[in-house]
């Protein structure tokens, strides 16, 4: 879908890209990390060409994005960043027809789409609808942001550290709202972000990048078992790694399916990090586990636990 291809970018003679080859698949949620500085933001602003690259190729759909016109671009690919920029002026409904407008799309359709995306982020369409963005919280902010982003059903997401600015509650909220609307609408999505965490919980594929160069990708089980290198170990954190390693795997892959035992039961599809909280919580040694169904479906031992960390950490 997006293909990078010896790419550089130069800013006052200084590479903020350096020879940066990347394919980013259809369908795909590819989060680029790295600290601050290695080049993130530059790489994603190229694929809509709000920053020009120097020199290699970048193409989109098979065609060089040299060759697109720079606006009909940018209106196939959402764009949401940290500080949102929502226009102040406008209410929530014209902010988020801001794209459909542009294309021109019937009035009748922008409105039904605006209620859509709004229902889509869990706000209430008849009470945020003619909302001005100082009458939102910033979380609220954000949600608008993400809706505008996708408005006119662009077949890229292009997403800058757009929960940056929210409290841990409500990132965690809105990050699950991006999983929901990748799984439901299969759009591939690029998110730029600084945090570990959440590039582990969101990414199908993670672009470790430092100094504008790539230092590793993919899978998060990839990154995190087999770092390429001392930077790839370090970044992720040799000591917390059991722990975030957990949080990659469910409950269902550590399951003795012929047990059974009396209890409070969890869910199978649980990450064992939940999972392990749980067991702190409860002080306890076993745990009854059913599955989506809430059909009993084998028990979960702290100790499988334990031992799996200690398997991953060789
Ligand atoms: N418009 C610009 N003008 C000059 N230097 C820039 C510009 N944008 C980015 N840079 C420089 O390019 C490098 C990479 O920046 P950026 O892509 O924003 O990094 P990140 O998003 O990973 O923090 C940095 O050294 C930054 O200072
Ligand atoms: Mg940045």
């Amino acid at each position: 879908m997006i293909e990078f291809d010896h790419v550089s970018k130069y800013f006052q003679g200084e590479a903020a890209v350096k020879d940066l080859s990347l394919t980013i698949r259809e369908g795909e949620f590819t989060v680029l990390i790295g600290t601050s500085g290695s080049g993130k933001s530059t790489t994603l602003k190229m694929i809509n060409r709000l920053v020009e690259h120097d020199e290699g190729r970048i193409r989109f759909a098979g065609e060089e994005i040299r060759n697109f016109d720079a606006k009909a671009l940018r209106r196939r690919m959402g764009y949401a960043i940290q500080s949102i920029g929502l226009f102040p002026h406008w209410n929530v409904a014209q902010n988020i027809a801001t794209v459909p407008q542009l294309l021109k799309w019937p009035k009748a359709r922008i409105e039904a789409r605006i209620d859509e995306l709004l229902d889509l982020l869990g706000l209430e369409a008849a009470q945020f609808r003619e909302r001005y963005p100082h009458q939102l919280s910033g979380g609220q902010q954000q949600r608008v942001g993400v809706a505008r982003a996708l408005a006119a059903d662009p077949e890229v997401l292009l997403m800058d550290e757009p929960f940056g600015a929210l409290d841990p509650v409500t990132r965690a909220a809105l990050q699950q709202e991006i999983v929901r609307i990748h799984n439901l609408l299969g759009r591939t999505i690029v998110l730029v972000t600084h945090d570990i965490e959440e590039a582990l919980r969101l990414a199908d594929r993670i672009v470790l990048m430092d100094g504008g160069q790539i230092i590793q990708q993919g899978t998060p089980l990839e990154l995190l078992t087999n770092p390429a290198n001392d930077f790839a170990r370090d970044f992720f954190g040799r000591s917390e790694l059991g722990v975030r390693l957990l949080s990659l795997r469910q409950v269902v892959n550590s399951l003795r399916v012929d047990e059974h035992i009396e209890g409070e039961p969890i869910k199978a599809d649980l990450s064992l990090r939940e999972a392990l909280s749980l067991f702190v919580d409860r002080q306890c040694q076993q745990l009854p586990v059913v599955d989506e169904k809430g059909v009993p479906c084998g028990v979960l031992h702290f100790s499988d636990l334990v031992r799996g960390e200690h398997a991953t950490n060789r």
